[in-house]
């Protein structure tokens, strides 16, 4: 058995920070265990333009504690009118890493999102001629499709259509949390790739719902039935190179304060940064793949995303780890992942 280990420091491929207090309280528990990380535009309002995203960043950068190296890469949110120029020069200028579309409404702060995919072919042709990245959120949004169902709906009405339409362009298929996705990335060709969170490798829908309804699980998409979370995990620590590479770390960790996931209409989304690399290191133990995990967390994401690997490295000690039930912050209290666990893995720097 081992009782610790060194591993590249990883990047952590989706995250939201928020803005404000919010942002500065919880930028320190991404930045101590990663050196990059996605950041999500979905601000209100949100990072439609450069301008924006740069303010953003150097928000950002100042909440970065003096001790700790890190970098955000930040995100365009796509809207039914991006300037594809604005974008692009975005991009040029190191400011964007890549632009994310969600389906309007199909989650937290979502409302300017696209209402009709075709209608940003134009922005993805100027991003498959540019190579910037293209993040999804892969969900329908129509209400006669079952919440469980809405990834696997994507995949058929817009995704295949996405990939055979751009096949140059880079598509991240992120939080994959189905079979369907999975088999989907597989399939594809190098261009598509997906992120997994922490969440979706460890519980399934039952997690969510039984012995009363649970808020600090319900996040977006929804957990879906165990054969889906078994292929999250076979799909993460495969020992098939050419599958495992696809996949990669993205903890979509996205703070809500207490009061707003325990409410009569809870927030979507899970706090997982504090214990991020415990929680993914805990999965891989389990399968049987601690040997894989550098690659998923540290390696394939940076290759996906034509970026160096990190020179540094981080380890992690097998110690036992109670997980705080709560942490303060602005004042409230917010609910991390694993909250009242024990984990077995402890980030020791
Ligand atoms: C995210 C959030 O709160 O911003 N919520 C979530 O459940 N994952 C949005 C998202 O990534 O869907
Ligand atoms: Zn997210």
């Amino acid at each position: 058995m081992i009782e610790s280990l060194t591993i590249r420091r990883p990047d952590d491929w989706h995250l939201h920070f928020r803005d404000g207090d919010i942002m500065r309280g919880v930028v320190p528990y991404t930045a101590r265990q990663f050196a990059r990380a996605i950041v999500m535009p979905n601000l209100t309002p949100p990072v439609t333009t450069t301008a924006l995203a740069a303010e953003y960043r150097d928000r950002i950068r100042a909440a970065v504690p003096q001790d700790m190296r890190f970098e955000p890469l930040m995100t365009c949110y796509l809207t039914d009118t991006t300037d594809p120029d604005d974008l692009a020069r975005g991009a040029g200028a190191g400011v964007f890493t890549a632009a994310k579309l969600y389906p309007a409404y199909a989650t937290t702060n979502s409302s300017s999102g696209v209402t009709n995919v075709e209608l940003i072919y134009p922005v993805l042709e100027r991003m498959e001629q540019d190579d910037i990245v293209l993040c999804i959120h892969g969900e329908v949004t129509d209400h006669d499709i079952d919440v469980f169902d809405r990834e696997a709906e994507f995949i058929d009405r817009h995704l295949n259509a996405i990939v055979a339409t751009f096949p140059n362009l880079r598509v991240v298929f992120e939080h994959i949390t189905t079979s369907d996705a999975v088999e989907f990335v597989k399939a594809a060709s190098d261009k598509v790739g997906a992120t997994i969170t922490p969440q979706h490798l460890h519980i399934n829908r039952n997690a969510m719902l039984v012995g009363g309804i649970q808020p600090h699980n319900y996040c977006l998409p929804v957990a879906k039935r165990e054969t889906h979370r078994l292929a999250l995990r076979a799909a993460a620590t495969s020992s098939d190179p050419a599958i495992a590479r696809k996949f990669f770390l993205g903890t979509d960790s996205a703070p809500h304060m207490r009061g707003d996931k325990e409410s009569a209409c809870g927030c979507a989304g899970i706090f997982g940064a504090p214990v991020a690399l415990e929680s993914y290191l805990t999965v891989f133990e389990e399968e049987g793949a601690i040997d894989r995990f550098e690659a998923f967390a540290s390696l394939n994401g940076p290759a996906f995303y034509k970026m160096p690997v990190n020179q540094e490295t981080v380890t992690l000690e097998r110690i036992e780890a109670p997980v705080p039930e709560e942490l303060p912050l602005v004042g409230e209290t917010i609910v991390p992942w694993h909250a009242g666990q024990v984990l077995n893995w402890k980030f020791v720097g």
